[in-house]
């Protein structure tokens, strides 16, 4: 498949269970790499640059500071508190001379999507599917990635919880973020979305 992406764009991808969704995302974050074919990214850091063809380091660099990602599945949370994984993703993003600042936004962001306090300290192990899901997004969206990459953030989640992730959506698109979603149901993304992909049809609608 071929399609392009604008900066402060946001673009929904459909298609059917199993038509490659999530890997197209996967491909870009570099967590599959792809075989052939070409993955153009305009870095701020390294410029035009081929994300099949970006070095280790590059990813790196670029997973830290420029993409973010929240993954369909939530598998790989690390042994952290839920606190410290948001905190750490907004020191990368203002840096660690800025810790107040940071702490007050993890706070802001752990509020937004009602993370009752009493999980602040926890490690999410033991989350519910709904809770791990509203920990990612945050840890995500907090740094205010340039490029951000989102496999069914609201697929798990209650209608309130819906219509956090979507207003946190619209305030990053109202800052430039250019954004790649995967939604069970795009309707819900209705009037944010510029561009629809569709895997079967292979085009931008
Ligand atoms: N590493 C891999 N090696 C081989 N096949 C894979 C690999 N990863 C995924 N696939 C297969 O590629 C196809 C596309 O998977 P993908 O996860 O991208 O689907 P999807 O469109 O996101 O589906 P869903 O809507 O169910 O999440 C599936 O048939 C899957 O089994
Ligand atoms: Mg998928």
């Amino acid at each position: 498949m071929s399609f392009a992406l604008s900066p402060g764009q946001f673009v929904g991808i459909t298609g059917r269970s199993g038509s490659g969704k999530s890997t197209i995302l996967r491909c870009i974050w570099r967590t599959n790499l792809p075989e052939r074919g070409r993955i153009l990214y305009d870095s701020a850091r390294f410029g035009l640059l081929d994300l099949a063809q970006a070095t280790q380091r590059q990813m790196l660099y670029l997973r830290a500071f420029e993409l973010g990602y929240v993954s369909q599945f939530l598998n790989a949370l690390p042994r952290q508190t839920a606190r410290d994984i948001v905190l750490k993703s907004a020191l990368e993003a203002y840096g660690a001379d800025d810790r107040e600042r940071a702490e007050a936004e993890t706070e802001r962001m752990l509020r937004h999507f009602d993370l009752d306090e009493s999980l602040w300290e926890l490690y999410p192990r033991t989350f519910s599917g709904g809770e791990k899901l509203r920990l990612n997004i945050a840890a995500a969206m907090i740094k205010r990635p340039r490029l951000l990459l989102l496999d069914e953030p609201t697929a798990s989640l209650d209608n309130a919880s819906k219509l956090k992730v979507r207003s946190l959506i619209e305030q990053l698109k109202a800052e430039g973020t250019t954004m790649l979603g995967i939604f069970h149901d795009l309707e819900f993304m209705d009037g944010l979305c510029d561009h629809e992909f569709n895997m079967q049809e292979g085009m931008m609608a």
